[in-house]
C-alpha cells in the first residue's frame, strides 16, 4: 500500500476538489439506494392497499431523485477526471524534472524506450487507478454498506442466511489479486521492452538497412510481440476467471434468499413488497462485490505501474552536489588532475593514475588510440560522473565542492557526438547562452564558418535541423557546435574529435575558428588527426588509461620508440 499512499500525496493539492467528487459520488450511490424501498411501498401500499396519493408521491420521487443524482453523477466524473488529469500531469513533470537531476551513469544503464515507457504507459495507467477506480471503490462501497444496512432492516436472519456464501467470494479475491499483480507487472514489463526496442532500431535505422538486417530486427520484434501477447493473456486469462466466479457464488446467494424469503412470505413473517426490495438489495450487493474485485485487481496492477514511477523518482543521483556547495567564482582556467582513478563500473578502470597541470590559458591536446580514455577525461571535468580516486581542481578548487550551475556555465564542450535539438540553427546555437544578442548569434555562426553552408539555405539561420540534426551533414553539424561553444564564451573548452566530420577544407577554415576561440582559454582538444594539434602547449599520450607520453610535438616526436612518433608517421605515410 505504501505506493498507493505515495500516490495519494499527488492528490492532496487538489483535496477541495476531491471532497467535493467524493461528496457527489455518494449522493448518487445514495440516491439509487432508494430505488428498492420505493418498490417496496409500490407492491405494499399501492398494488395492495390501493393508495393512489401513495403512487403520485413515489413517482415525483422517483423523477426527483434521478435528477439529483444526474448532476452528482456529473459532479463526480467531471472533478475527478480533472483531478486524475492533473495527477498525471504533476508525476510526469516531476519524473522529468528527476530524470533531468539524475547522472550520466544512470543513462549508461537504461534504455530510452523504457524511461519513455515510464514516462507514458505507466503515468497513464496511474491515472486509472486515481479516477476510474476512486469512483468505483467509493460508489460501490455506498451501495455495498447502504445495501447491507437496508437488507439489516428489512430482515436479519434473512441477512445472515445470505451472507453464509461470503467467505468464499472473500478468498477467491484474495488469491486472484495476487496472481494478477504480478501478472500486472509483467504485461506492463513487455510494453516497455516492445517500446524500447522500436526506439531503438527505429533510430538505428539506418544501421538495420545498410546491414540489410530488416528481417532479423523482424525477427526479433515478432519474438518481443509475442511475449507480450502471453504475457496479456495470461493476466487476461486471471481477469476473465475472477468475474464468472464471484458471479456463480453470487447467484447462489440469490437461490438461498429466494427459497428462504419466499417461504417467510407464505408464512406471513415479511411482507411481499419487503422480499422484492431485499431481492433487489441482494442483487445489487452482487454488484459491487464484482467491482470491488475488480478495483482490487485493477489497483494491484496500477501500483506495479506506481513502483515502476516510484522507483525513478526514488532513484539517487551518482554525482551530487555537496549540502554547502560554494559557487565557483569567476574562474582563470588553471586546471590539475591529481591521481585521477576513474571506473565506469567499478571493476574496470578508464583512467588510471592520471596526473596532469595545466595552466590558464594553455591548450593540450589528448591522443591516444581509441578507447583509451581520452573522453573519459572530458567527462570527469565537467563531473558527468566523479573521480574513483585522487581529485580534480579548477584553480584549486575542487569540482566536487562547487555547484553543477557555476561549474558547467564556465566550460564549454563540443562533444564527439553532435546531437542537435530539433529546432532552428539560431535556437540551437543560442542554447550556449540563452540570452545572446541576434549579433552575439551571428557573430558566434560566422566564426564558427555555420554562415558559409547557411548561405544556401533560403530560411539562413531559422533552418530547422530535423531530429537530432538530421538534415545537416556531420560537418555541418559539428560546426553548429562550436558555434554554440563560442557563444557561451567559457574559460574551459573542451573539443572532442570537433573536426573530425570536416573535410580538409573546412577543417582549414574551423581550425581558424578554433584557434581564435582556444587564444587565452584553457583548451583540451581531442584529436586523432594529428595535423589539428601541432600547436598545443602540450601533447599528452593515453593508453589503456594511462599517461605514457608528455610534452611538446616536437619533443614527443623525438622520441623515436615512442607512441606518438609511431601514430605520427603511421598517419603521414598514410597521406603520403
Ligand atoms: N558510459 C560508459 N560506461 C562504461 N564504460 C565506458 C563508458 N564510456 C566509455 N567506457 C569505456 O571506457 C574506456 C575509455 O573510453 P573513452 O570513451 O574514454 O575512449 P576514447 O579514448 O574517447 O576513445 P575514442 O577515440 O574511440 O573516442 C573504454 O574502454 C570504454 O569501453
Ligand atoms: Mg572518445
Amino acid at each position: 500500500m505504501n505506493s498507493y499512499s505515495r500516490l495519494l500525496y499527488f492528490v492532496r493539492p487538489y483535496y477541495k476538489r476531491m471532497i467535493f467528487a467524493v461528496f457527489c459520488m455518494i449522493v448518487a450511490a445514495a440516491a439509487y439506494l432508494v430505488v428498492p424501498w420505493l418498490i417496496k411501498n409500490v407492491v405494499d401500499q399501492v398494488l395492495e392497499e390501493k393508495n393512489l396519493l401513495m403512487l403520485n408521491l413515489i413517482v415525483g420521487a422517483i423523477v426527483l431523485i434521478f435528477l439529483i443524482r444526474g448532476f452528482a453523477t456529473y459532479g463526480q466524473t467531471y472533478n475527478m477526471s480533472y483531478i486524475g488529469q492533473r495527477v498525471i500531469i504533476d508525476v510526469r513533470e516531476a519524473i522529468f524534472k528527476h530524470i533531468q537531476r539524475l547522472s550520466m551513469s544512470y543513462f549508461d544503464r537504461r534504455k530510452t524506450g523504457v524511461i519513455m515507457s515510464n514516462l507514458t504507459n505507466d503515468v497513464a495507467a496511474l491515472q486509472s487507478a486515481v479516477v476510474d477506480n476512486l469512483i468505483s471503490f467509493i460508489t460501490e462501497s455506498v451501495t455495498l454498506i447502504g445495501s447491507l444496512v437496508s437488507m439489516f432492516l428489512i430482515d436479519w436472519k434473512l441477512t445472515l442466511v445470505t451472507f453464509t456464501t461470503v467467505p468464499v467470494v472473500l478468498v477467491i479475491i484474495n488469491v486472484f489479486g495476487k496472481r494478477l499483480r504480478t501478472a500486472g507487472h509483467d504485461v506492463q514489463g513487455r510494453i516497455a521492452d516492445i517500446t524500447a526496442l522500436l526506439q531503438e532500431v527505429i533510430g538505428a535505422i539506418r544501421v538495420v538497412k545498410s546491414f540489410a538486417r530488416e528481417g532479423f530486427e523482424v525477427n526479433r520484434f515478432e519474438a518481443e510481440n509475442k511475449r507480450n501477447f502471453d504475457a496479456v493473456i495470461k493476466a487476461t486469462k486471471l481477469t476473465s476467471l475472477l468475474s464468472p466466479m464471484v458471479e456463480f457464488s453470487a447467484a447462489i446467494a440469490v437461490a438461498v434468499i429466494l427459497w428462504y424469503g419466499g417461504y417467510s412470505v407464505v408464512t406471513g413473517t415479511i411482507t411481499a413488497g419487503s422480499l422484492i426490495a431485499f431481492l433487489i438489495y441482494a442483487i445489487n450487493l452482487s454488484n459491487p462485490v464484482k467491482r470491488l474485485s475488480q478495483v482490487y485487481g485493477n489497483i494491484q496492477k496500477a501500483l506495479a505501474a506506481a513502483d515502476r514511477v516510484f522507483e525513478i523518482l526514488d532513484t539517487k543521483a551518482d554525482v551530487v552536489e555537496k549540502e554547502d556547495a560554494k559557487e565557483l567564482p569567476n574562474i582563470k582556467g588553471d586546471v590539475e588532475f591529481k591521481n585521477v582513478d576513474f571506473s565506469y563500473d567499478g571493476e574496470k578502470l578508464a583512467l588510471q593514475n592520471f596526473n596532469l597541470s595545466v595552466k590558464a590559458g594553455e591548450s593540450v591536446a589528448l591522443v591516444g588510440p581509441s578507447g583509451a580514455g581520452k573522453t573519459t577525461l572530458a567527462n570527469l571535468l565537467p563531473r558527468f560522473y566523479d573521480v574513483t580516486h585522487g581529485s580534480i581542481t579548477i584553480d584549486g578548487v575542487d569540482v566536487r565542492d562547487v555547484t553543477f550551475k557555476s561549474l558547467r556555465d564556465q566550460i564549454g564542450l563540443v562533444p564527439q557526438e553532435t546531437v542537435l535539438f530539433n529546432a532552428s540553427i539560431k535556437e540551437n546555437i543560442l542554447y550556449g547562452r540563452l540570452d545572446a544578442t541576434d549579433e552575439e548569434v551571428y557573430a558566434a555562426a560566422k566564426a564558427a564558418n555555420v554562415m558559409e553552408f547557411i548561405e544556401k539555405m533560403p530560411d539562413g539561420l531559422d533552418t530547422m535541423v530535423g531530429e537530432r540534426g538530421s538534415s545537416l551533414s556531420g560537418g555541418q553539424r559539428q560546426r553548429v557546435a562550436i558555434a554554440r561553444a563560442i557563444l557561451k564564451d567559457p574559460r574551459i573548452l573542451i573539443l572532442d574529435e570537433a573536426t573530425s566530420a570536416l573535410d580538409t577544407e573546412s577543417e582549414k577554415l574551423v581550425q581558424e575558428a578554433l584557434d581564435r576561440l582556444m587564444e587565452g582559454r584553457t583548451a583540451f582538444v581531442i584529436a586523432h588527426r594529428l595535423s589539428t594539434i601541432q600547436n598545443a602547449h602540450q601533447i599528452i599520450v593515453l593508453q589503456n588509461g594511462q599517461l605514457v607520453e608528455q610534452g611538446t610535438h616536437d619533443e614527443l616526436l623525438a622520441l623515436e620508440e615512442g607512441v606518438y612518433n609511431h601514430l605520427y608517421s603511421v598517419q603521414f605515410s598514410n597521406k603520403g
